[in-house]
């Protein structure tokens, strides 16, 4: 279980005192994957860096299986900082080492003898789903392939918390999906703890049980998927249901419904719409499978007299509707 108690951290620069972090509580359940997200600058990189204490934070609790690392001192933090595996963006292997040895690495800088933790590398390959690329150099595997490489390499020291800090954003889509299952093989078959920051909606559409939206140093929305998408209206159940972008120039539709099966069925939420006047316009929609609830967004256009009647008869039904000055 990863534990953060009003984490603050405070960088001092010749323009004046930066928070970065300004008061995050959070809270990881053991064996679940967490996403963090967030514009740039609000603070994700600092949030990981503070998480394994390469960088101390100012102030508040870091607690990893229980135990404060942010009171450790600097000796004692580094046999703990084993329990965390850390990936990264770039991979960073050695180039003139083996897949294997790569992974063997962190294994024999804490003295495991050449022989056991070559054999434990390779069964890292296995689980990352590399067996037999061992004896390949990084210039001969994939970006994605290598970024496996890096998960295995961060297995090694058997962490319970795995940290990764946008791990799929140099990579195409289908790649990033393989990286996925690999997080999400690793989080089942050895019950890690999962903390990922992304830029991406996909990625927490596709791994995430949880989810925060950060935003200048503090969690401005946090929860399970299936909660934070019944927040309609809420910014992460917008990002996390996203209509087509609408083409420059054309004005935005004016109202927005949002539903999920807590409380209608797909079939009635259309009937409903059908019902609406002929001169309103269904401009866009989703509907999609999240956390096993089926959710969706629908934008209208209402001529001006129309959408006062419009509005009522959908939130009578018990729709959500937000109309633009309302939505977020
Ligand atoms: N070493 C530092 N010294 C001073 N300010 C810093 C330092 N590191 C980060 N900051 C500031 O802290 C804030 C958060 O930065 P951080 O790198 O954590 O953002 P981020 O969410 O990771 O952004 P991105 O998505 O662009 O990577 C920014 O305002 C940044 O300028
Ligand atoms: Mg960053």
């Amino acid at each position: 279980m990863i534990e953060l108690e009003e984490l603050r951290k405070e960088f001092r620069t010749n323009a004046g005192a930066v928070q970065a972090l300004d008061g995050i509580t959070l809270r990881v359940p053991a064996s679940t994957i967490h996403g963090i997200v967030g514009p740039s600058g609000a603070g994700k990189s600092t949030l990981i860096r503070c998480l394994t204490l390469l960088e101390r934070p100012t102030a508040g609790a870091v607690r990893i299986g229980g135990e404060d690392l942010a009171a450790l001192p600097e000796r004692q933090l580094r046999s703990q900082r084993r329990r965390i595996g850390m990936v990264f963006q770039h991979v960073n292997l050695f180039d003139s080492r083996t897949a294997v040895a790569n992974v063997a690495y962190p294994l024999r800088v804490s003295g495991v003898p050449k022989a056991a933790a070559h054999a434990r590398a390779e069964e890292l390959l296995q689980l990352v789903g590399l067996d037999g690329r061992g004896g390949s150099y990084p210039a001969q595997l994939s970006g994605g392939q290598q970024q496996r490489v890096g998960i295995a390499r961060a297995l090694a020291s058997q962490p319970s918390v795995l940290l990764c800090d946008e791990p799929s954003s140099a990579l195409d889509w289908a790649t990033t999906r393989q990286v996925l299952e690999v997080v999400k093989k690793v989080n089942l078959t050895l019950g890690l703890t999962v903390l990922i920051i992304t830029h991406e909606m996909a990625v927490v559409r596709q791994v995430c049980d949880s989810v925060s939206l950060l935003s200048r140093g503090r969690i401005v929305q946090s929860g399970p998927i299936g909660e934070v998408v019944t927040a309609y209206g809420s910014p992460l159940a917008r990002e996390l249901i996203p209509l087509a972008a609408t083409p420059v120039g054309q004005a935005r539709a004016q109202l927005e419904v949002s539903f999920s099966s807590v409380d209608f069925s797909t079939r009635q939420v259309l009937r409903l719409l059908a019902d609406l006047s002929e001169d309103t316009a269904i401009e866009a929609g989703t509907i999609e499978t999240l956390a096993g609830l089926r959710v969706g967004r629908f934008q209208l256009v209402v001529n001006a007299d129309g959408r006062e009647g419009v509005v009522k008869q959908l939130r009578q039904a018990g729709l959500f509707v937000a109309e633009p000055e309302e939505a977020p």
